[in-house]
């Protein structure tokens, strides 16, 4: 782990404005952290980006998607591969790109909701900053047909906002 003291930055940025370079590491890191995962994933259209100077040391995907929820539309941001590098964490790296992405879903996206899919392991991580675990089944799409998360979906919502707790159709590939 690196000083609790240590500085970062944090900048969010649209990924038709990443060099090709930056946009295939971006890539590689989801690779090498989540590859195991035998799924095909949507491409972000926003990253928020932790740095210490030029270093990247963290990153989280954002993904522009109009969901089904109980047949009802929403639209929503997606939070995809949310990573703080080995030697950085528990540093609040993960929490401040949280916070930043939260802003960047108001701000960029004009939508109050959020979604991401997790281990259970990661989702206290979550609960912390708000997240809540929805109770229902996700479907997404995969090249072989629809396909329903093993795991855990949690959503997010801005004040005064409320995310019904329901089934989930990611309506399309999953982040
Ligand atoms: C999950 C991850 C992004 C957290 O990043 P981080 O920079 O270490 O997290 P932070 O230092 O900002 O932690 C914020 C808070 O969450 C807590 N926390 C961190 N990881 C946690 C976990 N797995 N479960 C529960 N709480 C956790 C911290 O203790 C801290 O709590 P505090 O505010 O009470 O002190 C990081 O561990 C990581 O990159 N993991 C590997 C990739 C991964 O699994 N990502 C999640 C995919 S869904």
């Amino acid at each position: 782990m690196t000083s609790a003291n240590s500085v970062f930055q944090i900048k969010t940025i649209h990924e038709k404005d990443l060099t090709g370079q930056k946009r295939d590491q971006l890539v590689q890191w989801f690779k090498d952290e989540f590859g195991y995962i035998p799924l095909k994933w949507a491409e972000p259209q926003w990253y928020v980006l932790a740095f210490n100077d030029s270093e990247l040391i963290g990153r989280v995907g954002i993904i522009d998607r109009l969901i089904l929820v109980a047949d009802q539309q929403i639209c929503i941001g997606g939070i995809s591969g949310v990573i703080a590098k080995n030697e950085w964490r528990n540093n609040g790296i993960g929490k401040k790109l949280m916070a930043e992405a939260v802003k960047a879903i108001k701000d960029k996206l004009n939508v109050c909701f959020g979604l991401l899919l997790c281990r259970k392991e990661v989702s206290g991580f979550y609960e912390k900053l708000g997240w809540k675990v929805n109770d229902f089944p996700t479907t997404f799409e995969q090249p072989q047909g629809k396909m329903v998360f093993p795991n855990l979906t949690m959503t997010y919502s801005c004040e005064g906002a409320f995310f019904p707790n329901a089934p989930i159709d990611l309506n399309g590939l999953p982040w």
